[in-house]
């Protein structure tokens, strides 16, 4: 068969791996041909690829970014874009398409598969919130990432007695901010899920302190929003990309000012940004990856097309891709319950009695 791949949407560590394991397979077990599409749709669009063949996918393994490049084009945003799409698939004789992105990619490929094109999808988000499968790659190496960070910060915060404020990524899902939360040690944990009472989070590093901890590390989601203002999250600009998203950022800001001011605390801000996106993946995203790459290109040649390879109890499964992008995968209850655990239950505030 010749089968297209192409990587879209946000890049992660372990897109590498993915490919490498689509093209190995590809060759070695079914005797396919891998064009690569490059920088998401837009390489559909515009008919922009590269051979992949075992010389390609050579060395790729422990690499971040991905050799396809990627960008946030959206087909339907773009004049003729869909007929493009398939213009280009068309004139490359494509059998089978492995799509490898997040919710937004994955949308546009259910699209393409109801216009008749044979997809199968590969999670990717690094904020590990895709619906219908247990884990995403790169998440894994992100919280690595971030716990570093918390432990690098810690030690800094209990030497001047400062509370930090670490903003992660985590756009409708808290899942970074948890993990990396729970593995470095934070005094608090805020994220989407949870629009959280600045006061509520002063009185427990008030408390903390009462208690004779002179420093704090808070861990925000960049998508978490204070109680007060009313459902929206914290943005950098107005702009937003070809999926409608908004450039999120500012929290941890936004909230290390209020902390200083209301508990008198030096406060200071810590933001990842993209550092959590980048270099090499860990182990076990590089084998969560490969396990990705090698279950696509089986659903190819069973014919599971419309549908995205998922990881269920430690088992790569082939599932519809509506159900993937029907809604967002957030953090559930029971998990937040495990992380409150780890807190002191503040008293309700005594309300004065006429
Ligand atoms: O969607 C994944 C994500 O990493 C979000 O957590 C973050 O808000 C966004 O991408 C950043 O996007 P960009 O790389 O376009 O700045």
């Amino acid at each position: 068969m010749k089968i297209g791949t192409l990587t879209g949407g946000g890049d992660c560590p372990g897109l590498n791996a993915v490919i490498r394991a689509v093209v190995r397979k590809g060759i070695f077990h079914y005797r396919d041909e891998i064009v690569g599409f490059l920088e998401g749709w837009r390489g559909l669009i515009e008919d922009q690829s590269m051979e992949l063949d075992l010389d390609a996918v050579s060395g790729i393994l422990p690499r971040g970014g991905t050799i396809l490049r990627t960008s946030r084009t959206n087909p339907f945003k773009r004049p003729d874009g869909i007929a493009r799409c398939l213009a280009t698939i068309a004139a490359h004789k494509i059998d089978a398409l492995v799509a490898i992105g997040g919710d937004d990619t994955l949308s546009v490929a259910q699209k393409l598969y109801e216009n008749g094109v044979k997809v199968v999808g590969v999670p990717k988000t690094i904020d590990n919130d895709l619906g219908g499968t247990d884990y995403t790659f790169g998440f894994d190496t992100a919280c690595n990432i971030v716990c570093e960070a918390i432990d690098r910060v810690h030690t800094t915060a209990e030497a001047h007695n400062r509370v930090m404020v670490v903003e992660v990524m985590g756009r409708d899902a808290g899942w970074i901010a948890l993990y990396s939360g729970i593995a470095g040690g934070a005094d608090a944990i805020l994220i989407p899920e949870r629009p959280f009472d600045v006061e509520k989070v002063a009185d427990s590093i008030r408390q903390r302190h009462g208690r004779g901890r002179y420093f704090s590390i808070i861990v925000v989601a960049e998508g978490t929003k204070f109680a007060e203002s009313s459902g929206a999250p914290v943005v950098q600009d107005m702009g937003k990309d070809e999926f409608g998203h908004a450039k999120l950022g500012g929290v941890a800001n936004v909230l290390a000012r209020e902390i200083e001011k209301r508990t008198g605390f030096e406060t200071r801000a810590v933001v990842l940004g993209h550092i959590q996106r980048g270099g090499s993946p860990s182990a076990f995203d590089r084998v969560l990856a490969t396990r990705y790459g090698l279950g696509a290109i089986d659903m190819v040649h069973r014919g599971e097309f419309g549908c995205m390879a998922a990881l269920r109890a430690n088992k790569i499964v082939s599932i519809p891709l509506k159900e993937a992008i029907a809604r967002n995968r957030v953090v559930d209850d029971e998990m937040i319950k495990i992380a409150e655990g780890l807190f002191e239950e503040l008293p309700a505030k005594q309300t004065a009695s006429k």
